[in-house]
């Protein structure tokens, strides 16, 4: 009987309860043994690995988080840790290992990989950084609440008259202020794939207020050429209308998952699983492409580049006109 191993690494992301719900379903009923490994690879390093069954994934599904913890381990990218996981994946028989995580997570199943353990990758991750995937899991839920927010901060604004800077986290991709923004009726985004222009901000903001809009808003990811801390001082001193700072933080993280991301997330799981049904040894990232569940070879989706969409940032710029 093959022997399966579960884990979720990283930052959290609404949709990996649903996640690891489907690969422990469908991988009792292929007729798998599977196990959870608790805190990602830092519980592969120390062995907290337990068998899962049917009910141990019970009433998840709609739970933000993750039941089976997370961390970003530092001892994984080290030899002897490194070691010592692949040593313990061994000890417990593990034949394969699905992980569940973003971009540093496939980066750690890579190299398990070539030690020889196969790994299928789900894309876990609020940021939808990934290249081989339309959508990773998580990513529609945090673009909700930040709709939610920017819908509430939007009362306020426009009351006092104000302009509010919104930041939101994306340390090397834009498309959580992209979505957001363009969904919510943002004035400017500022991403990290892209140069900011200060000057250029606070004339849109001072001919916005001359023309009578009530307020502006301004989404800034946390990886964007400016700090957003900086952006609301400087727009305050230039454009003479008071600019107020909402950091949204880890709110992006939590909350019930959308069915957009339950759905994602329960169909790449059960993908993961017919995978592993049919190949004993290649690792593979499974993802969404152009609507249908796909599994790439593992190194290949690691090689595919996300393209940034700057005509929806277009868009944004013509619709605050
Ligand atoms: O990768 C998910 C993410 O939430 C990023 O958007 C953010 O930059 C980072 O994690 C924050 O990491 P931490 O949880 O370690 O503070």
């Amino acid at each position: 009987m093959r022997k399966i191993g579960v884990l979720t690494s990283g930052g959290d992301a609404p949709g990996m309860n649903a996640a690891i719900r489907a690969v422990v379903r469908c991988g009792i009923e292929a007729g798998f043994q599977v196990y959870g490994i608790k805190r990602g690879y830092e519980g592969l390093i120390d062995g907290e690995i337990e068998e899962l069954h049917r009910g141990s994934v019970g009433d998840i599904m709609q739970r933000g988080g993750t039941i089976l913890k997370t961390a970003r381990s530092k001892r994984f990218m080290e030899e002897v840790g490194f070691n010592r996981a692949v040593a313990m994946a061994e000890a417990f028989s593990l034949d394969a290992i699905v992980v569940i995580g973003g971009d540093g997570s496939m980066h750690g199943a890579v190299a398990l990989s070539e030690a020889g353990i196969q790994t299928i990758c789900l894309p876990g991750t609020i940021d939808n950084d990934l290249g081989y995937t339309d959508w990773t899991i998580g990513f529609d839920t945090a673009v909700n609440t930040v709709l939610e927010a920017i819908t509430k901060v939007r009362d306020t604004s426009s009351s006092h008259e104000r302009t509010t800077i919104i930041e939101v986290m994306g340390r090397s991709c834009g498309d959580i202020g992209l979505y957001a923004g363009l969904s919510g009726g943002a004035e400017r985004v500022l991403v990290p794939e892209l140069p900011v222009d200060i000057k250029e901000i606070c004339k849109k903001i001072a001919m916005d207020s001359s023309k009578g809009k009530a307020h502006s808003l301004i989404i800034v990811c946390e990886g964007a050429a400016v700090k957003s801390a900086d952006l609301a001082e400087e727009v305050t001193r230039v454009t003479g209308r008071e600019a107020r700072l909402v950091v949204l933080s880890y709110l992006q993280r939590g909350g019930s998952p959308t069915f957009k991301d339950r759905i994602l997330a329960t169909e790449c799981g059960a993908k993961a699983i017919d995978i592993l049904k049919i190949n004993e040894s290649e690792s593979f990232a499974v993802g969404q492409l152009c609507e249908k569940i796909e599994a790439i070879p593992l190194k290949t989706a690691m090689s595919m580049k996300r393209e940034f969409d700057e005509e929806k940032l277009e868009l944004i710029d013509i619709l605050s006109k």
